[in-house]
């Protein structure tokens, strides 16, 4: 029992870490016991944030920039990883971004680039970890979709449409790798604080909203994940495979 939701000696990378929920993530599963691997496409970001891990204490084994969307740098990312600190064991896809519009006056530029980041992203990012993980015999694929899988909202249908992807890509991704052991589950959270959802909890009415209708009558605490990410990276979920799960304060459960 008292390895069951351990991670010491797993190497973790963490897409899209430098902030939000990917970094509070990395951290949940450093106190774990992972190695964790920060990565984003912000540079600067990064460097923010390994210098704030430094400061407490606890540096990550290693920061790597790269675009999830970009194959060329993906691959010569995972190279670099595999190459300079040790197998990649849990890869925690999570890099995300928003370019809202309601659908009848979105550019396609913008729909594209939220399908091409937020979907093809975790496809790219997976497959390259995968083929490390399907020559070892072992591994731990986390995607991150969102309660907009399932329950769409105006003005993001190129991100609903990217999330609702996430959820079969991971069905997909456990059906071709569980052979191999690998699994692969998705998180899907609900309203979380965030860079990412600032133009809604700064606006009085969305905040109101969300804290009127999530039965727990309040928004996600980034922390809120830490459990379910850490659970999927470890052997306490070693049967489960090609589900998607929600954290998301009982929103789903009711109308
Ligand atoms: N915040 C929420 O309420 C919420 C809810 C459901 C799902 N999500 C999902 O969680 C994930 C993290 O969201 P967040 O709220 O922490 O967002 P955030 O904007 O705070 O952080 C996202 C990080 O991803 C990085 N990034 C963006 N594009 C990238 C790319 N092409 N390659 C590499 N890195 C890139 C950004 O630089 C940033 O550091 C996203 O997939 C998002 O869709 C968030």
């Amino acid at each position: 029992m008292s390895d069951l939701f351990s991670l010491k000696g797993r190497a973790a990378l963490i897409t899209g870490s430098a902030q939000g929920l990917g970094f509070t993530i990395a951290k949940g599963m450093q106190e774990a016991g992972a190695d964790i691997i920060l990565s984003d496409v912000s540079k600067s970001a990064l460097e923010k944030a390994r210098e704030s891990l430094r400061a407490s204490g606890h540096d990550a084994a290693g920061s790597y920039v790269f675009d999830i969307s970009d194959e060329a740098q993906v691959t010569e990312a995972v190279n670099a990883i595999e190459r300079d600190i040790g197998p990649i064991d849990i890869l925690v896809n999570n890099a995300g971004i928003h370019k809202r519009s309601m659908l009848i006056d979105m550019p396609v530029e913008n729909w594209r680039k939220v399908i091409d980041v937020n979907l093809s992203g975790a496809f790219i990012v997976g497959r390259a970890a995968a083929r490390g993980m399907i020559a070892r015999r072992r591994g731990k694929i986390i995607n991150i979709a969102s309660i907009n899988a399932l329950m769409v909202r105006p003005n993001i249908g190129n991100y609903c449409a990217a999330k609702g992807g996430i959820v079969t890509l991971t069905k997909s991704m456990a059906t071709e790798w569980g052979e191999y052991n690998i699994n692969v589950n998705a998180i899907g959270p609900g309203y979380f604080l965030t860079e990412l959802t600032k133009p809604l909890s700064e606006d009085a009415s969305f905040d109101s909203w969300v804290k009127s209708e999530v039965p727990l009558k309040r928004w996600g605490d980034p922390k809120d994940l830490i459990g379910l990410a850490v659970m999927l990276a470890s052997p306490a979920s070693d049967y489960i495979t090609g589900q998607t799960i929600y954290v998301d304060g009982g929103w789903q459960a009711c109308l």
